[in-house]
């Protein structure tokens, strides 16, 4: 395990009835960082998370909290320093949102802060029965980071949660990952990601197919240059001078007004979909 990494996993496969669902899984979460989990529904990123947490068992490979192997048996290290939401919050409709919490801690403090940087304080004393969706979702993500945990787990996090709610919560996760917390979110919408991840790992039917830093697939990643006539708009690749001149020509001879230039900065997408392009054409 690469020593700045809180979590590794090494060739997980597990399987579900007959079906094998997670195939040869080995990823690494640095210590600190916010680490993305993206693919589409079905591709096993709730199992993926499940398994980092003990809460089901794998058929061969290993897993490795804080050094510490977890299995369904052994996982005293997640109650410790690991907090969770996976598939919406396991909640009681007829205790209210501050009863959930006070079971977690004494330190109404925590409570109050975590719960007002959410928006959720004034639901605090109602019953959960009548919570939102996203309210629902705002206290499962509260029970997750209260009492410091080194490492939060967050299935999906995103879902039922308005822009603001959204907006709010990436402000938190920021505040909480710049004191050390390490993150590990998934969504199968790369955009929601986009603003709050410093790493991603993709997974398509049960398998890694890419996992690298942000910083690195921009790097990679063209930016496009796009023309705007009063035809329509052309996009360019920016380093693409040949197809430059050829469009510019075209044009010119149709006597089509150029209203502006700019660069496109690409976005996490488009980043994302090169690199596996690139990444197949090798392999191919
Ligand atoms: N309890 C279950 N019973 C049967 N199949 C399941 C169960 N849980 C997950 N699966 C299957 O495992 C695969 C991965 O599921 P999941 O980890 O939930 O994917 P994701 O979270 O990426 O949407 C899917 O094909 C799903 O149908
Ligand atoms: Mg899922």
């Amino acid at each position: 395990m690469p020593q700045n990494s809180i979590v590794s996993t090494e060739k997980i496969c597990t399987h579900i009835n007959s079906q094998s669902i997670l195939k040869n899984v080995s990823i690494s979460l640095g210590r600190g960082r916010v680490v993305g989990l993206v693919g589409p529904n079905g591709a096993g990123k709730t199992t993926v998370m499940k398994s980092i947490l003990g809460l089901i068992s794998v058929d061969s490979g290993s897993i490795f909290v804080e050094g510490q192997q977890v299995t369904p048996q052994h996982h005293s290290i997640i109650k410790q320093k690991v907090g969770a939401l996976i598939e919406g919050p396991a909640i009681y409709p007829f205790l209210t949102g501050f009863e959930h919490l006070k079971m977690m801690t004494n330190d109404i403090g925590q409570i109050i802060s975590f719960s007002d940087q959410l928006g959720l304080t004034k639901y605090l004393p109602k019953k959960v029965k009548g919570y939102s969706l996203g309210t629902k979702q705002k206290l499962g993500i509260v029970l997750a980071l209260i009492n410091d945990p080194d490492l939060v787990i967050l299935d999906e996090p995103m879902n039922g949660l308005d822009p603001q709610s959204t907006r709010q919560l990436r402000n938190l996760i920021q505040k909480l990952s710049k004191n050390g917390t390490t993150f590990f979110i998934s969504s199968h919408i790369l955009s929601e990601l986009e603003k709050i991840i410093d790493d991603v790992i993709v997974l398509d039917s049960g398998k890694v197919t890419l996992s690298t830093s942000l910083e690195k697939l921009y790097q990679e990643s063209t930016r496009k240059l796009v023309i705007e006539t009063s035809a329509g708009s052309v996009e360019i690749n920016n380093e693409d001078f040949s197809q430059l001149n050829n469009e510019l020509i075209r044009l010119i001879k149709q006597r089509v007004k150029i209203n502006n230039i700019r660069y496109r900065p690409s976005d996490l997408e488009d980043s994302l979909l090169k690199y596996l392009d690139d990444h197949n054409q090798e392999e191919n």
